[in-house]
């Protein structure tokens, strides 16, 4: 058989095939064109796939490939059919007829919403700012100078060593010398009183970094706000009254706020805050009258303003807030745990 002869028998069969599924209005009808053209014994389409041996052996691939096409169109046109009568389509008495009932309610589109830590962030300015604290910045790659000298922190300090902040190898030769991951917000210190005179009354609130394994309370990344105030005569009952406060506001009132004695090398005295937390003590971050070296590194008179300055880790409020066990949960991007807040 020549080619196009074969190709004009399967073309006949397609609109044949096409117009008697489109017309079937029930499944019996359906099934009679069934058995017509894809039936495996008598089927149009088995008789013309016999015809295909007598195809010119240089054609056949291409009367296979017609035949195929041919066969898919007509098994889609069966399908099309059984489908709409199945629905109660257009024609079709199909016995699950899908109702389409304008008086229920739509399907609302899902809304996204903002981190939990996010939200913590604008609440925490939103407390700080009622305070009269305003909000500065600072950058997240930071310079030996604002993470640590002038912070009053020497270079023989434990907290320099290379193992416990994260270096930037790329910038070890840089003008300003080595760079680094801030390891703490306390730079923005630094960076405020180098460029205003006091008096001074900011929070910033950012990421920090340092290289710890991840566990339920670390993750080598996380958050923390800083506050310093510098002004004449600012005592550590203000810095007290302030942090209190602050956890109030944040936390509610029955949560109870203790101070103990620490350690930090740009706050002389120091304290750590602590928030009373199901039955326990958590801390929540460090405080101090500003270091007199401080204020003199960046061009203060240690005699003539003093100030206090607190740090406090963001995910620490945002867990005792929502009651969030384990701090790997807030960077997992679960969208099922998060949509919770
Ligand atoms: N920078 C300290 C830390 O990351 C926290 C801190 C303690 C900040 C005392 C302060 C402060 O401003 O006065 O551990």
């Amino acid at each position: 058989m020549a080619l196009a002869d074969f190709i004009q028998q399967l073309d006949d069969i397609s609109s044949a095939a096409k117009a008697a599924f489109d017309a079937a209005a029930d499944s019996d009808s359906i099934d009679v064109a069934r058995i017509d053209f894809l039936g495996a014994k008598n089927g149009k389409l088995k008789a013309a796939q016999k015809g295909l041996g007598s195809v010119d052996k240089a054609d056949k691939p291409e009367a296979g490939k017609r035949f195929n096409e041919v066969k898919n169109q007509v098994e889609a046109a069966f399908q099309a059919a059984s489908d709409r009568v199945a629905s109660g389509g257009a024609g079709g008495a199909g016995k699950s007829a899908e109702i389409f009932d304008p008086t229920l309610p739509g399907k609302r589109p899902r809304l996204g919403h903002l981190h939990p830590i996010t939200q913590t962030i604008d609440e925490l300015k939103d407390i700080m700012g009622r305070l009269g604290f305003s909000v500065a910045d600072g950058p997240e790659i930071e310079d030996e100078r604002h993470n640590f000298e002038a912070l009053n922190i020497p270079a023989d300090h434990p907290a320099r060593d290379p193992l416990e902040n994260f270096y930037l190898a790329t910038a070890q030769k840089s003008q300003a010398g080595p760079l680094l991951l801030r390891s703490q917000t306390s730079t923005v210190q630094i960076r405020v009183m180098e460029e205003t005179p006091p008096p001074v009354r900011i929070i910033s609130l950012g990421r920090v970094y340092r290289p710890d394994t991840a566990d339920a309370t670390h993750y080598p990344m996380f958050h923390q706000i800083e506050g310093l105030l510098v002004d004449t005569k600012v005592t550590m009952a203000d810095l007290k009254s302030v942090l209190r406060l602050f956890a109030t506001s944040y936390l509610g009132h029955d949560v109870h706020v203790r101070f103990r004695p620490s350690f930090f090398p740009f706050t002389e005295p120091s304290v750590e805050a602590d928030m009373s937390w199901n039955d326990n003590w958590i801390e929540f971050g460090g405080a101090g009258m500003v270091d007199p070296n401080v204020l003199s590194a960046v061009g203060y008179d240690p005699e003539e303003v003093s100030g206090f300055a607190f740090g406090l880790g963001i995910e620490r409020l945002c867990m005792r807030r929502h009651n969030i066990t384990d701090i790997r949960d807030l960077y997992k991007n679960d969208v099922r745990f998060l949509h919770q807040f």
